[in-house]
């Protein structure tokens, strides 16, 4: 340290105060041949200084001593948990009013059939076939055709269209994966209204056909 002050000292001179701007005050020290200002900051730049500490002061005690302010992770967590919670009660109401005579009834209703369709045709139709016949141009889909009489699940009975739909198969490995989480109880509701619109309820509760 010592030898830095001496050998500057003896390498570098000292700016004249005549070659300064006015106003301009300089620091005696010298260092590596530069003087520094020795200027008082202008105050617009110590205001935001100042009210950059106070507000830190300020989230600092919200944030970390009082937990006011919440982080977007729990705020988002908080919003996911309305979101849940909305869905789980909304899939309560639908499937505690559901059974097989209210979804037939649903699938003689316009705005649900139309509804259902929208899904059906965006969602569906690759493994069922736009017709819901399970083939496309004369070759066989993955999925089961939905407007014959055979129906491989639920014995024919809207609710069991629903379940499957709602559930996916039995192996969801090998068929069906379920459409709960996608759709919703409502979306599923409104798919299966437009499966059965295709059909009408036969005196064993099954649907059959149309015309069939
Ligand atoms: C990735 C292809 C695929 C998609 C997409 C798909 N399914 Fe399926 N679906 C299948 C397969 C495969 C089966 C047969 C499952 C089995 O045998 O376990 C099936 C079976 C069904 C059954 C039961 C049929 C019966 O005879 O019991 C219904 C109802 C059904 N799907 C409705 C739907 C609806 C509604 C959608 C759209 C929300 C849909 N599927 C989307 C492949 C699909």
């Amino acid at each position: 340290m010592a030898d830095n002050k001496d050998n500057t000292a003896e390498t570098t001179s000292k700016v004249k105060e005549e070659q300064l701007p006015e106003g301009v005050v300089l620091r005696d020290h010298v260092y590596d041949g530069i003087q520094e200002y020795d200027q008082k900051l202008p105050n617009w730049w110590l205001f935001t200084l100042y009210i950059m500490i106070v507000f830190f002061i300020g989230y600092w005690v919200a944030y970390y001593q009082f937990g006011w302010i919440k982080s977007d992770v729990e705020r988002l967590n908080d919003a996911m948990a309305v979101v849940k919670a909305a869905q789980k009660a909304e899939l309560e109401k639908v499937v505690a009013n559901l059974d097989d005579d209210a979804l037939g009834k649903m699938s003689q209703d316009p705005a649900m059939i139309s509804a259902g369709e929208k899904t059906f045709q965006t969602v569906c139709f690759a493994c069922h076939g736009k017709d819901l016949s399970a083939t496309m141009g004369g070759a066989k889909l993955p999925g089961e055709p939905l407007n014959d009489a055979i129906w491989k699940y639920g014995e024919g009975k809207p609710m069991g269209v629903f379940n499957i739909v709602m559930k996916g198969s039995p192996d969801v490995t090998k068929g069906m994966v379920a459409f709960e989480g996608q759709l919703g109880a409502k979306g599923v509701v409104e798919v299966v209204a437009y499966i059965l619109s295709h059909h009408e309820a036969k005196a064993d509760g099954t649907a059959k056909p149309k015309g069939k």
